[in-house]
């Protein structure tokens, strides 16, 4: 029988965000200020060990499932592990969020495979910029994945974009123009300082970005998410098939209505993405925990969530860095 889980602070978690693995191609500055060891292929869990979590969390009423990184279509047959998860009873939507540099080559496979959606992120449409921010220029790539995951009918496809102050801030209007020529769903995000130095300049806010856009296209009408039950917050430019959406982990904590928990790809529990604290599922699973343990400690797990995250305290003293959770 399928029961739901309801944290402490009455907040019903229907959403997991599973990291496949801790490598990836590029090196984004708000991501990846430093690179430690990458996890051993043993730390790592297998498909059918990931197989075993989303089971459990669906009996537990879990719908949606974002596979992220890293970068997950670095781990080989990412579609494999679509397949195993979407023939799991109660899952309802599968998500990935990928920087699109090997989509070109997977988004048919993937779809076939039962993905519904991709989210992609994309800081700019220039390529020195793109090797400035990223590390590399891997911008036909991400445009020639963008296009791919948009023809094989993965749909809504969303990009995200971190905005940067003297790096991309400029491009603000050239995003939300593709909601109107491409149908693209673009997102804005505040960056948040995890990286140190490197990210540390002043923020520029969700409010500043929307003058921009109004500024450039005339005011932006709210509408609802083309898809997903995250944080950010949809408006439609007058024409346009995508949308534009906002999401301000900086200006506007979006705590309250937190659905999600995360998994970290050597097989931790972590309760927030701000947070350092985890649970331990993997030696539980490698012990031989049955489903109704595996069940227990989800549900334990999530009484475990706080109310809301301390970003001030929390400011470059993560124990994970980005590419190690996921987004
Ligand atoms: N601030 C805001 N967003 C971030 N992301 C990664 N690091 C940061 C940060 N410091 C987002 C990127 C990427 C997703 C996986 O996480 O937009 O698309
Ligand atoms: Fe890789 Fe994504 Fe981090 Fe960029 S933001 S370094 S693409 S994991």
């Amino acid at each position: 029988m399928v029961s739901t889980i309801l944290d402490s602070y009455r907040r019903r978690i229907d959403y997991m965000r599973i990291s496949v693995t801790d490598r990836c191609d590029l090196r984004c500055s708000y991501c990846t200020a430093s690179r430690f060891e990458n996890l051993s292929h043993d730390d790592i869990l297998r498909y059918e060990e990931i197989e075993r979590v989303v089971r459990a969390a669906a009996e537990l009423g879990v719908k949606g499932i974002r596979l992220t990184g890293g970068e997950p279509l670095v781990r080989p047959h990412l579609d494999a592990l679509v397949r195993i998860i979407s023939d799991i009873p109660g899952i309802e939507d599968i998500s990935l969020t990928t920087n699109a540099t090997h989509l070109a080559k997977y988004a048919s496979a993937l779809k076939t495979a039962g993905l519904k959606r991709v989210n992609i992120s994309l800081d700019t449409f220039k390529p020195e910029r793109f090797q400035r921010i990223c590390g590399r220029n891997a911008l036909g790539q991400t445009l020639d994945g963008i296009s791919a995951a948009q023809e094989a009918g993965l749909y809504p496809v969303k990009t995200n974009t971190v905005v940067m102050r003297g790096v991309n801030d400029d491009e603000i209007a050239d995003f939300a123009q593709k909601s109107l020529s491409d149908g693209w769903h673009v997102r804005y995000i505040e960056e948040m300082p995890l990286t140190g130095p490197e990210n540390t300049r002043e923020m520029v806010s969700i409010a500043e970005i929307k003058a921009v856009i109004e500024n450039a296209f005339g005011s932006l009408e709210p509408c609802g998410p083309a898809a997903g039950l995250g944080p950010a917050k949809y408006y439609r430019l007058k024409g346009a098939s995508g949308t534009v959406g906002f999401i301000a982990p900086m200006t506007h904590a979006f705590c309250e209505d937190c659905n999600r928990l995360r998994l970290t790809a050597d097989g931790k529990l972590r309760l927030c993405l701000l947070r350092d604290d985890e649970v331990d599922l993997r030696s539980a699973i490698r012990r031989g925990a049955d489903l109704a343990e595996l069940k227990d400690l989800l549900l334990k797990a999530a009484q475990l969530k706080k109310e809301r995250y301390d970003l001030a305290g929390k400011a470059s003293g993560l124990e994970r860095q980005m590419w190690q959770i996921g987004g």
